[in-house]
């Protein structure tokens, strides 16, 4: 039985040794210490050995016992080692290696020239007020002195949410808002987005515009011409004019279409100019005093206090200074085209 026990235990050892993975070492320990294994089966024989020799033959039993889980061990320490250094060696990182180019985002050129229109109106005083998109009717159309038979309120150009509730069709829908929350003087500029129901190369159903409104005693119509005429020397550089052309918008009195001078040619209405198509002007917004029947609404006395108002195209403005073609593209958010700017 002793020989039994050495040859069985020298073969294990012999096993260990040349096992060359995990999968192997438990083969290997269930053969031998397993329940059904060479090392169990002969003890499970015990009963046979003579009395006195059981003593001797349990301690040699068991030292094997010890030394095969102790090689077995070892050999899997070892196993683990070898393995852990071949994936170390396999997941090297060449730290020479050129990276990826990082993609930027950029700012929309509607946010950029948003943003530059709030950094100069606010050099004057100009402080930023907001409205809701979904508006009332009231506040996007009588509020603002048009009337219900107006044709601006037809159903080709606005679009209904409800009775009495539309999509605000212009940032105009937020003076009697900032007139009636505020106390005069107000001074505001409302940038935002605005809806209707139009969709083409130059108009599409959703755009933005920057509402400028200030009232306060003695404001005259040659501030509303200082004030645009800062604008437009800040906007597109220090050499432009501004004119103003009489026109009608019902909630100002007198009103006017203001042009800027055609940055791209100077002015000169260079006959092959594709930014003014010749004429050396670009119209950018539509101005003019407050219509007293605004302030009087309000609950201002227009005898004491005037006011006037202005409303800015964002995606004509950006468009203009970046000679861009096609309304659309400002909405199509292609990368290609919004990494330009
Ligand atoms: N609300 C006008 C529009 O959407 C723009 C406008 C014109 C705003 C004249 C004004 C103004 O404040 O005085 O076309």
């Amino acid at each position: 039985m002793k020989s039994r026990l050495d040859g069985i235990g020298a073969r294990a050892l012999g096993d260990i040794s040349s096992a060359a993975s995990a999968g192997d070492l438990e083969l290997v320990r269930v053969s031998v210490l397993g329940k059904k294994g060479a090392l169990s089966e002969i003890l499970k024989g015990i009963a046979a050995v003579p009395p006195q020799e059981r003593p001797a033959i349990g301690a040699l039993a068991n030292d094997w016992k010890r030394k095969i889980e102790e090689a077995l061990e070892s050999r899997r320490a070892q196993l683990e080692g070898a393995e852990l250094e071949k994936r170390l060696a396999g997941e090297q990182i060449d730290v020479s290696a050129p990276s990826r180019t990082a993609h930027l985002g950029a700012l929309h050129p509607v946010t950029q020239a948003t943003r530059r229109m709030i950094r100069i109106f606010g050099r004057l005083g100009f402080d930023v007020a907001t409205g809701p998109e979904v508006e009332t009717e009231f506040m996007n159309f009588e509020a603002v002195n048009i009337p219900k038979d107006h044709p601006a309120r037809d159903m080709q150009d606005t679009f209904f949410m409800g009775p009495g509730v539309v999509l605000r069709t212009h940032t105009s829908a937020v003076q009697m808002r900032a007139l009636r929350a505020r106390k005069w003087p107000v001074r505001i500029l409302c940038p935002g987005a605005v809806f209707r129901c139009d969709s083409d190369a130059t108009h599409s159903p959703m755009f933005h515009q920057v509402e400028g409104l200030w009232v306060d005693r003695n404001v005259s119509m040659a501030d509303l011409k200082g004030t645009l005429e800062f604008f437009a020397r800040e906007m597109f550089g220090a050499d432009t004019k501004i004119r103003f052309r009489p026109s009608y918008f019902p909630f100002v009195e007198p009103g006017a279409e203001v042009d800027v001078s055609c940055f791209m040619c100077g002015g000169k209405g260079a006959s092959g100019c594709k930014v003014c198509k010749g004429s050396g002007w670009l119209e950018i917004l539509g101005a003019g005093m407050v219509h007293p029947r605004l302030l009087e609404l309000a609950g201002y006395d227009p005898h004491e206090v005037t006011g006037f108002a202005f409303g800015i195209g964002v995606e004509r403005t950006a468009m203009l200074l970046h000679s861009i073609p096609d309304l659309r593209l400002m909405f199509q958010n292609d990368v290609r085209f919004l990494g330009q700017f």
